[in-house]
């Protein structure tokens, strides 16, 4: 064996057997059928496996455990003749492999430490799924997550993973919501609406909840598709409203907001709509934190300024918990949770904000009061400060 795929079986090996592999990602391949592959440690049946997901140019994902003690030679041998890239991301640092046209290997290794063990994930684990991958679903056929038999399509994956975490999550918090009568729930920037259909099926099949429910969108096309797409479901207590979040005004007072991946501002605007119409519980999944890049003004963090996709990152985090700070003030419990695997995507960010009815005037202040010093730090006016002053 040649002396740098020696080497990679070795730093492989290493990372596999402590368990400091995150992932690793086999790019450039030589069939032109595949996209890439990655890799990743599961144990099933008590047994550690490298699981290999290639993603095909149809569309679909083809899945292949390697036992952990063959992996890292498997893995080593397939460059140069299968793929020319091999990015190895450990708990430890990264180890990027390219090989040229020629067959020349090349190996960056930044692993500094063998690094902790990152627990692998269990196909065994219970997980509490509310939509079982094994069923039929009509609401997901109808939008393409599933096909007609009912198997969730391969490149629908991540989505079908994204409502089910979505479901999971509210599922958690359902007991906020009052127990009787019929709910109120609105889906603001809905879009193509998966989470509208499937919290719908939620509320209306698995919790028997009569409901009224509300996707609202700027966008025309969208629209009219969900409008089509409820009629042919019999979800008859579905309503989508094609118009601006800000016009919306529910016909019966709101139990639920939803939101995923308003962009930008308009995420400002779902909370401060959310908390003006007193929703009892708020689920929104941020995305885009443009505003905050353009407005941060604050001298002692230009150290992280100076790197653009550090300043990014706090930009991104400040924002949401500026976000946080300022429900709290309107007297909202919130929690900001991971809406799913952080490597899926990086808009995965979700505030989970529950009306607190006991909580006190004093209390509520003194959020305000944390609010606008940290603003004030910042130097920014954020969009949602202005729209509960108005
Ligand atoms: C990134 S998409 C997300 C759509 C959907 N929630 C999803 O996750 O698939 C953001 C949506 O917000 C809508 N939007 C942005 N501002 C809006 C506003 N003020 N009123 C209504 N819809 C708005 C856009 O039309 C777009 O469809």
């Amino acid at each position: 064996m040649e002396q740098k795929q020696q080497q990679i079986q070795t730093i492989l090996t290493d990372t596999i057997s402590a368990g400091s592999l995150k992932k690793l990602i086999l790019s450039k391949p030589q069939d032109k059928s595949v996209l890439k592959t990655t890799g990743r440690l599961l144990t099933i049946g008590g047994e550690t496996v490298l699981q290999l997901e290639s993603f095909m140019r149809d569309g679909k994902a083809l899945h292949r455990n390697i036992k952990a003690a063959e992996a890292a030679a498997e893995i080593a041998a397939m460059l140069p003749d299968c793929y020319r890239q091999l990015n190895i991301l450990t708990t430890g640092g990264d180890c990027e492999v390219l090989s040229s046209a020629k067959g020349k290997i090349t190996v960056i290794n930044r692993i500094k430490s063998i690094g902790e063990a990152v627990a692998p994930r269990s196909h065994d684990r219970k997980k509490h799924h509310i939509l079982d991958e094994a069923s039929r679903y009509d609401f997901l056929i109808e939008l393409g997550v599933e096909d007609a038999n009912g198997r969730v399509i391969d490149r629908k994956r991540s989505k079908f993973r994204q409502i089910n975490r979505f479901l999971e999550l509210l599922d958690d918090i359902y007991h906020e919501l009052p127990s009787e009568g019929e709910l109120c729930v609105c889906d603001l920037c809905c879009g193509k609406s998966y989470l509208t259909f499937a919290v719908y099926y939620y509320l209306t099949s698995i919790k028997a909840r009569k409901i009224r429910m509300y996707g609202v969108d700027l966008k025309t096309d969208v629209i009219e598709y969900c409008v089509a797409a409820a009629k042919r479901l019999g979800f008859d207590d579905l309503h989508f409203i094609c118009g601006d979040i800000t016009l919306f005004e529910p016909d019966i007072p709101c139990n639920l907001v939803i939101s995923l991946h308003a962009c930008d501002i308009a995420t400002d605007i779902v909370l401060a709509k959310a908390i003006g119409m007193q929703a009892k519980v708020i689920l929104s999944t941020p995305c885009c934190h443009h505003e905050m890049m353009h407005q941060i003004d604050c001298p002692p963090l230009a150290f992280i300024e100076k790197h653009s996709i550090l300043k990014q990152k706090l930009c991104d985090a400040a924002t949401d918990a500026l976000r946080a700070l300022r429900l709290e003030s309107e007297g909202y419990k919130v929690s900001a949770l991971e809406l799913i695997d952080p490597e899926e995507t990086p808009k995965n960010v979700m505030l989970r904000a529950v009306r607190d009815l006991g909580q006190s005037g004093a209390e509520k202040s003194k959020a305000l009061d944390e609010y606008n010093a940290a603003c004030a730090l910042f130097g920014v006016t954020p969009k949602l400060a202005e729209l509960l002053k108005e």
